[in-house]
This record gives C-alpha cells, sequence and structure tokens, in this order.
C-alpha cells in the first residue's frame, strides 16, 4: 500500500492548474460542448502504428503517470491504461513490456484489483512497483502480508545480485525512497531476492523471465538512480529500441493530419502560450494554408505580447492568423465588475462570443484544432468520481457556440508539457515562446484587484514589463514558474522629493512548481528584488510601494484572484 497517496487537493479544476495555459482550459469546454467524446474515441482509433509501447497499467498511484513520464524520458513511448483495460486496446499498442503502478489498496484484502491475466500469459516483462509488486507476488502464487513496521522515505538498496540487467550502472548500496506498509511474506515460485533494504528483506526480487518487482519508487526524484532502472528494465530487459523522439512523432502526426483533415478547413485560436503555438505549427506544417488561427486581443495581455505573436507566426512562420482586436468590447464587458470568478465568466464569454463571429466570417470550417494535453486526457477520464472544492473556475468559458459543429483535432493529446516544449524546438518555434511561462487566460485582469480599467491596465503593464525584464536578465525566467506583478486596490503614502505621495500598491509574485498544484515562493536574490521595486517606483509614476509576496500554495493561490 502507498502510504502517502492521500494528498487531497484544493484544486477545483486540474486541467487547468496541471498546465497553465489558457488554451487547454478554454478548449476542453467547448470540446465538450461539441463533442468531445466522440473525438477522443476517434482519436483512440488512430492506435500508434509500429511504435513501441511500455503500458503502465494503473492502480490509482499518484505517481502513476509519472511512471510513464519517466519511460518517455528514455525515449520509449509509454501509455498510462486502466487495470482492467481490454487486451484489443493493450495490442494496438505494440507492446513490449508492462509496468504495474503503485496503489492505495492492499493486495491481501479482498476486492483488491489485480492485473488481468493477459499481462502474465503475454510472455512479455513485467514491472511491478510497490503495490504492483505486491499484487504480482499474490497472483504467481506468493504470499503478502501487511508490515510490522511501515518503511516510509530514504533507505539504502543493497544488491544482492549485481549482474542483474535492472541493475546496470547503479551504485551498490544505492539510495532509494519508500513509501508502502505491506510486504512480500514468502516470494511466488522461480523468483528470487535480488536486493534488500534493511527493512526489507525483498525490496526487489525477480525470475529469470523478465519478471521483476520493486519495492520502492524508482519513478521520484528521492530515488536519484530510479530513472536509470527504468531505462535498464526498457532497454534491457524489454528490449525497446528507443523510437519515441520528437522527430518521429512530427513525420507521424503530418501523416495522420493529412489523412483525417484531407482538404477540410481548420481553424485554432492562438493564445500566445505554448500548447497553442504548437498545435498551430504543427497543423500548419502538414496542411498548410488549410489551418486559419484566429488571435483575439482581449486588451488584457502583456506589455508587446501581441506584437511578439503575430510577428512570430505571420512573418516568420507566413501562417494565416486572423487578428481581431477586441480590447474595447472586453473592456466594455468588465466595467463595473470586481468579483474574480464574474471576472472570469464575463471573459469566457466575450471570447466565445467573439470566436464564433471571426469563424463565421470562413465560411464553412470542418475543424477545431486544440491544444489538449495527456495530463487532461487523463484527468477527464478518470476524475469522473472525484470531488473537489471549486477554488476558481479556471476556464474563460461561460455559453458556448452549441451552432458550431466541428470535428476535433488534438494532435497533442499523448503528449506531456515538456513533450510538448521539445516538440516546438523540433519545429523550429523560437525559443522564447516555448519556454513561455504559464499565462492565465483571463489575463491580467485577475492581476488588478478590483475593477479592470485602462488606467490601471497601463500601470500594471508597465510594472510587469519591469519584472519581466529584471527576471530575465537575472536569469531567472525559466527556473520560476511564473513571476509577475499584481496591481492592488490598495493606496498608500509616500515621499518623492520633498512631495507627498499617494498612490498605488504593487505586489510582485514568484514562484517555483512542479504543476501550479502546489507552489511555493521564490527565495530571489535581494538585489533582484532591489531592482525590481527601484524601478517601478522610478518608472511607473502612479506607484509609490512595492511588496513581495511570501505565500505558498497552499494556503495562497498563485495568482491573486
Ligand atoms: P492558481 O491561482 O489557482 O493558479 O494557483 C494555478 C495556475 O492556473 C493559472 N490560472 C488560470 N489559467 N484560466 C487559466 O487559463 C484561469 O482562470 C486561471 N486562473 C489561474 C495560474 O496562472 C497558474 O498557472
Amino acid at each position: 500500500m502507498d502510504e502517502d497517496r492521500v494528498k487531497t487537493t484544493t484544486e477545483g479544476d486540474r486541467r487547468v492548474a496541471t498546465t497553465g495555459d489558457i488554451e487547454v482550459s478554454t478548449y476542453l469546454e467547448i470540446a465538450k460542448e461539441m463533442g468531445g467524446a466522440q473525438s477522443a474515441a476517434a482519436a483512440e482509433a488512430e492506435g500508434t502504428g509500429e511504435r513501441e509501447t511500455i503500458v503502465v497499467i494503473d492502480f490509482g498511484s499518484q505517481y502513476s503517470l509519472l511512471i510513464t513520464r519517466r519511460i518517455r524520458e528514455c525515449q520509449v513511448y509509454a501509455e498510462l491504461v486502466d487495470h482492467d483495460t481490454p487486451w484489443e486496446k493493450i495490442e494496438s499498442l505494440n507492446p513490449k513490456g508492462f509496468i504495474l503502478s503503485g496503489g492505495p489498496a492492499s493486495a491481501y484484502e479482498p476486492g483488491a484489483p489485480l492485473a488481468l491475466t493477459y499481462i502474465y500469459q503475454s510472455g512479455l516483462p513485467v514491472l511491478g512497483i510497490c503495490y504492483g509488486m505486491q499484487v504480482l507476488a499474490k497472483q504467481l502464487g506468493g504470499q503478502v502480508t501487511s508490515g510490522i513496521k511501515r518503511e516510509y522515505g530514504q533507505a539504502l538498496l543493497h544488491i544482492s545480485e549485481v549482474d542483474s540487467p535492472l541493475f546496470a550502472g547503479i551504485d551498490n548500496p544505492a539510495q532509494v525512497w519508500m513509501s508502502h506498509a505491506d510486504r512480500i511474506e514468502s516470494m511466488p515460485p522461480g523468483f528470487r531476492s535480488i536486493a534488500y533494504t534493511e527493512n526489507s528483506p525483498i525490496a526487489v526480487m525477480g525470475n529469470d523471465s523478465g519478471v521483476f518487482g520493486l519495492q520502492f519508487h524508482p519513478e521520484v526524484v528521492h530515488t536519484p538512480q530510479g530513472k536509470t532502472m527504468l531505462r535498464n528494465f526498457a532497454y534491457r530487459v524489454c528490449g525497446c529500441r528507443g523510437d519515441w523522439t520528437m522527430g518521429n512523432f512530427i513525420n507521424e502526426s503530418v501523416e495522420r493530419i493529412r489523412q483525417q483533415v484531407g482538404d477540410g478547413k481548420i481553424i485554432n485560436a492562438l493564445s500566445g502560450g505554448v500548447d497553442s503555438a504548437v498545435v498551430a505549427s504543427l497543423i500548419h506544417r502538414a496542411v498548410g494554408d488549410q489551418l486559419t488561427c484566429i488571435f483575439v486581443n482581449n486588451g488584457l495581455l502583456r506589455r508587446e505580447e501581441v506584437e511578439r505573436t503575430f510577428n512570430v507566426f505571420r512573418l516568420n512562420l507566413g501562417m494565416q492568423i486572423n487578428f481581431v482586436d477586441a480590447t474595447d468590447r472586453f473592456l466594455k464587458r468588465l466595467k463595473g465588475v470586481t468579483e474574480p470568478e464574474r471576472k472570469r465568466k464575463a471573459i469566457g464569454q466575450e471570447f466565445i462570443k467573439v470566436f464564433e463571429e471571426e469563424a463565421k466570417k470562413l465560411g464553412k470550417v470542418d475543424f477545431l484544432a486544440q491544444g489538449t494535453l495527456y495530463p487532461d486526457v487523463i484527468e477527464s477520464a478518470s476524475s469522473g468520481s472525484s470531488v473537489s472544492a471549486k477554488i476558481k473556475t479556471h476556464h474563460n468559458v461561460g455559453g458556448l457556440p452549441k451552432k458550431m459543429v466541428l470535428k476535433l483535432i488534438e494532435p497533442l493529446r499523448y503528449l506531456f508539457k515538456d513533450e510538448v516544449r521539445l516538440l516546438g524546438v523540433e519545429l523550429g518555434l523560437p525559443e522564447e515562446m516555448v519556454w513561455r511561462q504559464p499565462f492565465p487566460g483571463p489575463g491580467l485582469a485577475i492581476r488588478i484587484i478590483g475593477e479592470v480599467t485602462r488606467e490601471k491596465l497601463e500601470i500594471l503593464r508597465s510594472a510587469d514589463f519591469i519584472v519581466m525584464n529584471e527576471i530575465k536578465k537575472a536569469r531567472l525566467y525559466r527556473p520560476l514558474w511564473q513571476t509577475f506583478a499584481v496591481l492592488t486596490d490598495v493606496r498608500s503614502v509616500g515621499v518623492m522629493g520633498d512631495h507627498r505621495t499617494y498612490g498605488y500598491l504593487v505586489g510582485v509574485r514568484a514562484v517555483t512548481s512542479e504543476d501550479a498544484m502546489t507552489a511555493d515562493w521564490a527565495r530571489m536574490p535581494y538585489d533582484v528584488l532591489a531592482r525590481i521595486s527601484n524601478r517601478i517606483v522610478n518608472e511607473v509614476p502612479e506607484v509609490n510601494r512595492v511588496v513581495y509576496d511570501i505565500t505558498s500554495k497552499p494556503p495562497s493561490t498563485i495568482e491573486w484572484e
């Protein structure tokens, strides 16, 4: 049993929290309304050709997706499937081996989820991790019991079978990370213990047919050589070639998009974010001007953002972009609106109206392209029963264009965010766009506390520009998850020269994070903070005080609204 599994989240909509980008949230909603389920099924049917796959069987561990990601980092394609997925689906993936994930259950309890028998009958290698190890021990004739002592945290792994392919290049002893209560009492016939820790005489077991069980978690960063063990499993045990590269992905996708689209017309909304940018360039590479991008300036973007996006796509990549400056409409709609959720809703509804109007101008359109990512797909497939409090709406859509019946193209639906960035680089997008920090759909509107006005937007843009500029100069842009300024509703007294001032208070927020679900405030060097503060109060006349936000998430959120 994974002891640390239950880390309940208070996040209302994890899809957005995971990716942080506007387009995922927005278009998932559009997709739902437009029959996204059909498109998901169609995409499933696309299959993955002859590409080799390590199939990760999900028993509900919080790390299941991480295992998948680690394998892919080794240039081997991995896909996460539910533990009761039928063989037909697995077979279409061209499986080379299985990994059984951890999970919250106890293998000896009645009703505990088990691996389907095709896994053992296939003759393919299997790697069970934590609960996955206990499952395979039990199913193959061993015995699992509740451990006397819970083992949690770091442990030293002593390797007794040093020539096992799993341990090639691994230190002995090696540091590993444990999180379990149950243990293997007796191994199934044909298995032997090949490594142990102080508390686990059978920390790793294996047989001669390439079936292994690990009591620890190789996928987490606290097992420093865990990725090498997973790589060993994929290459040395399963015999994978390592055909998962972004170059191959582009070739396959271009082919698939051409087949799917024929001579149909596609639209895509560019947001300036990395996902929509990558989708647009990939589709453009496949079908050229059959794609039209719609770029809506909602008046809530950062300084120079509109020009930069426009230049990259129209001028550098020669793409067809319909640019709409809808600033006035959005600002009118936001007049008098102060409550964060009402802001989000107003912006979402207006966006849809503008988008729909623009799409209509194009005549008959057949497809809507969107930047759905793999974690979104997994999340929407598995989150049906999860109940969590709604903290923020996190999407920009209120009323949706039901009449617009479009088929979906989601070329990134099997990719992780870091793969999308690599793909962006491979497609020749500028570094700056590929490594862009997440920016929320409602833009600067949720960084202005209270009513959004033209004047306040300009103040915030000036302050924010300085923050970004200094962060980039200090080479902190990429290591930080997000960095930005917030314009508060507070005014305070200051003194400039011999004059009293009464100006706005600006908050500076900089956080580190892995996925936006949790975040920590960045321990920024004082001199960078000093330069930011100095420049803001000197260069933005309406501001006379700057504060730095030193709260983590939770209990705060990343954005102030
Ligand atoms: P919070 O503020 O909830 O934000 O910690 C987590 C991540 O989501 C982004 N965010 C949004 N993204 N629409 C979006 O597309 C929204 O309404 C929204 N609100 C927050 C935020 O920037 C961070 O990356």
